[in-house]
């Protein structure tokens, strides 16, 4: 992994080697952190961040709903996150700015008041995937019942969410899997390990409703905004397990994984058992849309030059 030289910790950037936490961070022993993953891409006009504005929502709405009382205002962690890639060296980068609970009193109640961040950023290519985005992943429904907002704020993108996501994680991949894909207590579908998850069938793509306790993915937003702008449209609705097994395509949208197809879930072969029609057209326009080709979509772009 190629990360970028220095990362950004609470106002200075510091050598790579140097970004370090003390063992009593209470994030650490208490999962007390939130944070973001947002890509830039290498544009024709140079490097862009996608969708900066969103992802800086709700990485300070995530904090809100822990209590967590963030030192910076939105636009100065805007500006360090330019300043981190622009420093970095790299046109093409996923970036991790992180919010967590520093060394307080050790013990269960968080130091709220002492909110340390970070950023920093690491080469990532647009399209680069291992997990079956093009050839098609396949995917396991897991054990693990998805975490839901009885128990905890799951629109917050908080660290302790992903215990389970992890589990969930962990188990697909000791079986041969590529991903997992989470049901939650209602036994409907949520959605993969670090992805939202849409179906295609008789022609309409189906999503599962934020209510059915995924996060709010804003790659899951976009897909859906490009979706209605080329006239589409997207029902969010239930999917029952059956309803996967059953349809044509589906696919799943992520950050990371941009839009990513799955042909297979648990034993059996979604459509043709290839990456569809609809799947393929999607992952083209996104791809248009990252880059700026797409005029109607330049102003998710924040350019760094
Ligand atoms: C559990 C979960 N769902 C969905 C997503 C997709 O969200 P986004 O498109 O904002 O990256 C992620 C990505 O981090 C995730 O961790």
């Amino acid at each position: 992994m190629k990360y970028g030289k220095k990362i950004w910790m609470n106002g200075k950037l510091v050598p790579f080697k140097d970004a370090n936490v003390h063992v009593l961070t209470h994030a650490l022993h208490y999962s007390t952190a939130v944070f973001e993953g947002i890509r830039c891409y290498n544009t024709p006009k140079g490097s862009a961040i996608f969708r900066l504005k969103e992802h800086i929502d709700r990485l300070f709405n995530s904090a809100k709903l822990y209590s967590m009382k963030m030192d910076y205002s939105k636009k100065q962690i805007s500006n360090a996150i330019i300043k981190t890639v622009r420093t970095s060296g790299l046109k093409e980068c996923y970036i991790r700015p992180i919010a967590y609970c520093g060394v307080g009193a050790v013990g269960l109640t968080p130091p709220l008041d002492n909110i340390d961040v970070s950023i920093a950023c690491w080469e990532w290519k647009i399209g680069e995937s291992k997990a079956g985005k093009y050839s098609g992943a396949k995917c396991k429904i897991s054990s693990w019942i998805r975490i839901d907002s009885r128990s905890q704020p799951m629109k917050s993108k908080a660290a302790a969410n992903y215990s389970n996501a992890a589990l969930a994680r962990v188990e697909a991949l000791k079986q041969g899997y590529d991903e997992a894909i989470m049901l939650n207590y209602d036994g409907k579908i949520a959605e993969g390990s670090a992805e939202n998850i849409f179906i295609v069938n008789d022609a309409q793509i189906i999503t599962p409703p934020l209510t059915s306790g995924v996060l709010e993915g804003i790659t899951r937003d976009s897909i859906i905004r490009i979706i209605k702008e080329n006239g589409g449209h997207v029902i969010e609705t239930d999917i029952e397990k059956e309803d996967l097994y059953a349809a044509e395509e589906v696919f799943m949208t992520g950050t990371a994984a941009e839009v990513k197809s799955v042909t297979r879930v648990d034993n059996v072969r979604i459509g043709n058992g290839k990456p569809g029609k609809v799947t393929k057209a999607l992952q083209k326009s996104f791809k248009k849309v990252s880059i700026g080709e797409d005029e109607r979509f330049l102003s998710w772009l924040t350019y760094l030059k």
